[in-house]
């Protein structure tokens, strides 16, 4: 079905000229005047932008997929490495306790990033994937009985569906889809008739990767607690764009990944709400997790160690540490602000182009926009923007439901982050208008 992308807008002034700004003008990521930030310098501290790629400057537009890494970042890495290197909560040792102070010193960015009551809720996990995997089979597995239902919006990303499939399968609960909108939302009138006192769990994307959508979690946790479902967010794509406050949404469990928040790959974050954290059963066993072992019987270490068994990512996290304190000095006010004026651009520039389809116009949405492109393929146009440095991704991003629903088998997706220029859309644009007249 064709979506509509022109709803009526309001009028605002950037860089002098005037400009239509769809109806997401109201979003949360458009605050303060994106002029506070200082694109250029920041650009200085990612190295790989400044490089080409099939002899162009790279322009780089796939951002939800995984984010650049500042320099701060890659010292904070190369410096765990090279020269405090140990493991952790083990040694005596000097290195040890260095790397062990270096690690533990991130649980408490990381609380105050999320707005966390306490850092013991948050534990260190592989990413969103992973952290989703641990509620699903601790709490999930724990509590679910047969005919219960788990609650997801048909825009989740496959890592907050197939977990919840995996555990229905193992409990006999039933999982079921949230519908959304022509225009990519929550259907909140078919969420509210879906909620009863079988729910047991509600999953919701805080910003979808496919379609760009900010979800109102809130509303849908408030909801939830009335039937006394516990929710459970996947903020991969929001944590890298907004201040993200776990208290002020209300929700049970937070996940995210460090990779798109410009950190290292191989972590991320998961917190939980203590009392349900501390009534799970551990999820993996092994070193560090446990208070004592015996061929008796096993007792499990407090939290965060319960769900942290092994050796963990200690560079890694490390880095994370890094990356969230270089965000918090960029902040989210000029973030959220800078990126929204990327958004409108691209999406009055690209809806331009003749044959494009936009999927995924919401109200309040954040820097991603997908489209296609009639008669072109969306693994042609992403190869022949890619001859001109562009990445963007193509395909269907890991939400095939979204595809299905929208009718489509995939979509390309330029994806912005807060180093993106008005002069890369102006490339992106140049971009589609060429891939049509290939494939005309
Ligand atoms: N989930 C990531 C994306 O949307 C990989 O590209």
């Amino acid at each position: 079905m064709a979506v509509d992308s022109g709803e009526a807008g309001t009028r605002a002034s950037a860089e002098g000229s005037e400009l239509t700004v769809p109806a997401t003008s109201a979003s949360p990521l458009a605050r303060v005047p994106a002029q506070a930030l200082d694109v250029a310098a920041i650009r200085r501290d990612f190295p790989i932008l400044s490089r080409q790629v099939n002899g162009k400057p790279l322009v780089y537009l796939d951002n939800a997929a995984t984010g650049q890494r500042p320099l701060a970042v890659i010292e904070a890495v190369r410096r765990s490495m090279a020269e405090e290197n140990a493991n952790i909560h083990r040694g005596v040792h000097y290195l040890s306790e260095v790397a062990t102070l270096e690690y533990d010193a991130v649980r408490e960015d990381a609380r105050e990033f999320l707005n966390a009551p306490a850092s013991h809720e948050v534990i260190f996990v592989r990413g969103t994937t992973e952290g989703i995997n641990l509620v699903a089979q601790s709490y999930g597995r724990s509590t679910l009985r047969p005919g219960d239902e788990i609650l997801l919006t048909t825009m989740e990303h496959h890592s907050n569906i197939v977990p919840w499939q995996i555990v229905a399968g193992q409990t006999g609960a039933v999982v079921r889809a949230i519908p959304i909108t022509d225009a990519g939302e929550v259907d909140l009138d078919a969420y509210r008739k879906l909620l009863s006192p079988r729910t047991r769990i509600v999953g919701v994307v805080h910003i979808s990767n496919a379609l760009g959508t900010i979800n109102p979690v809130a509303e849908m946790t408030r909801l939830a607690h009335e039937v006394g479902a516990v929710v459970v967010v996947d903020g991969a794509q929001a944590a890298p764009h907004m201040a993200v406050d776990v208290q002020a949404l209300g929700c049970d469990f937070y996940a995210c990944s460090s990779h798109k928040m410009f950190g290292p790959t191989g972590v991320g974050m998961l917190w939980g709400r203590s009392t349900l954290l501390e009534s799970m059963p551990p999820w993996q066993g092994g070193g560090d997790m446990i208070h004592t072992v015996s061929f008796s019987g096993t007792t499990f270490a407090p939290l965060p160690a319960k769900f942290e068994a092994g050796t963990p990512a200690i560079a890694e996290v490390i880095g994370l540490g890094a990356a969230i304190r270089y965000l918090r000095g960029v902040g989210f006010d000029a973030i959220g602000a800078w990126e929204h004026e990327l958004l409108v651009r691209a999406t009055e520039a690209v809806r331009e182009v003749p044959g494009i389809r936009l999927v995924g116009t919401a109200r309040e949405k954040a820097g991603v926009l997908a489209f296609t492109l009639a008669g072109v393929h969306p693994h042609d146009l992403g190869t022949i923007l890619d001859a001109d440095g562009v990445a963007i991704r193509a395909g269907h991003h890991c939400a095939q439901p979204v595809m299905e629903r929208f009718g489509v088998h995939a979509t390309a997706r330029a994806s912005f982050a807060f180093y993106n220029t008005l002069e890369e859309i102006d490339v992106l644009v140049r971009g589609l208008h060429r891939a049509r007249e290939v494939f005309a």
